[in-house]
Order: structure tokens, then C-alpha cells, then sequence
């Protein structure tokens, strides 16, 4: 019952959030994060799943945690974390969840210009998803055809987070193979 409530609850508040960010409401609190520390904070909040269905469960840092620095608001972007890795093991039945981290100096931003951003990838061996489904899956309430708990929001709320921070979240995904979200957040 406690556990049915607090699902709830976490389906109910990001719903809200994903309401307060189309109506222009969401303010975010900039501060310097390390995201090395930040992913290592989630990945150890979601290890016992991890753990419980067998799954590695690895992180690779190319760089110093320095060089992993960005401004963001920090509990957002736990948010996308906490939602991509959470899809990954969710989505995963064998083999590994693995996250890598890395500096790219020229990255080449939508509009033609080259920024400075931290990359961040979220890559399973998981069922993967299908190139039909993987255009609408930013959208509210999808979800594909599994039976697997949630709300089908976490996508949405994230690429809205990722995007109020002026970055992009990028899908690669193979049926049978896996998946792997990319995300670019500008280092300013
Ligand atoms: N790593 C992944 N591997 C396979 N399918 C995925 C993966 N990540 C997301 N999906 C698909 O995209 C859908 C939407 O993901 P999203 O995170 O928005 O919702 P959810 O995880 O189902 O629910 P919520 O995040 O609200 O608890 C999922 O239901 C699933 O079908
Ligand atoms: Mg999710």
C-alpha cells in the first residue's frame, strides 16, 4: 500500500512538472554540478534494481570530474538521470546498463555553431525500440507495447528539462540490441 501510494505520488508530481514547464512557470536554480558525482549519486540510488535483475551496472568517465562540471539546476537534471537510467534497467532483462561520460570540446550545436558541452550516454542491451515508436517517444503518455510500470512521462519531463538548459537528448536504438540516449549539455 505504502509502495502504491509513492508511486502515486511520483506519477502525480511529474505530471505537474511537465504542466509547469508548458506554461512557462518552471524556474530553474543554476549553480555549478558535477555530473561524474551527480550520475554516481543515481546510479547508486538505482543499483538495488540493477542488482535485483542481474544487470551490470557500469559508469565510464573520460575525463576528470573538473572537466564533467556544467551550470544546471541540479535536482532537474537528477530527474533525467534518475528517468533514463531507470529506463534502462526497466527495459533491460540481460547484460548491462553502462553510462559514459565524456568532454566534447567542438560540439556542433543545431544552429551550425560549435560549442564546449559535457555528452552523456545511457546505453543498454535491453529490448530496444522500434524506429516507428522512437519518434514519438518524447511525447506525453507513450509508452510502448510492454507491461512494464510507469506513467510515460519520464521522456517527456526529461527532454524538457534538458532543453530549459539549452542541451538535446538524442535516441539510438536497435530492436534486439538496446538503446542509448545521448544527451549534450552545454558547459557555460
Ligand atoms: N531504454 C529503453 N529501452 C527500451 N524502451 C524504452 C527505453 N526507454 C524508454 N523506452 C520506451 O519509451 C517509453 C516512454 O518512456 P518514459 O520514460 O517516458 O515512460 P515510462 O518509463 O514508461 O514511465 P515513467 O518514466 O513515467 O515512469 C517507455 O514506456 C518504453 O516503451
Ligand atoms: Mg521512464
Amino acid at each position: 500500500m505504502i509502495r502504491s501510494n509513492e508511486n502515486l505520488l511520483t506519477m502525480v508530481n511529474m505530471l505537474l512538472e511537465v504542466y509547469r514547464y508548458e506554461a512557462g512557470r518552471k524556474t530553474l536554480t543554476f549553480s555549478p554540478v558535477n555530473l561524474a558525482s551527480l550520475t554516481e549519486e543515481v546510479m547508486k540510488a538505482l543499483s538495488p534494481l540493477a542488482i535485483d535483475k542481474k544487470l551490470a551496472l557500469n559508469l565510464e568517465k573520460a575525463n576528470s570530474d573538473q572537466d564533467l562540471m556544467i551550470k544546471g539546476d541540479r535536482l532537474e537534471l537528477n530527474r533525467v538521470m534518475t528517468n533514463l537510467i531507470g529506463n534502462a534497467i526497466k527495459f533491460t532483462d540481460q547484460g548491462s546498463v553502462n553510462i559514459d561520460l565524456s568532454k566534447v570540446v567542438n560540439h556542433e550545436s543545431e544552429n551550425g555553431s560549435t560549442i564546449p558541452t559535457v555528452r552523456i550516454e545511457v546505453r543498454d542491451t535491453g529490448y530496444g525500440i522500434p524506429l516507428e515508436e522512437q519518434a514519438t517517444l518524447f511525447e506525453s503518455f507513450v509508452q510502448g507495447k510492454h507491461k512494464r510500470g510507469g506513467s510515460g512521462l519520464g521522456l517527456q519531463l526529461s527532454q524538457r528539462i534538458v532543453h530549459a538548459h539549452n542541451g538535446t537528448i538524442q535516441i539510438k536504438s536497435e530492436v534486439g540490441k538496446g538503446s542509448s540516449f545521448i544527451v549534450h549539455l552545454p558547459i557555460r
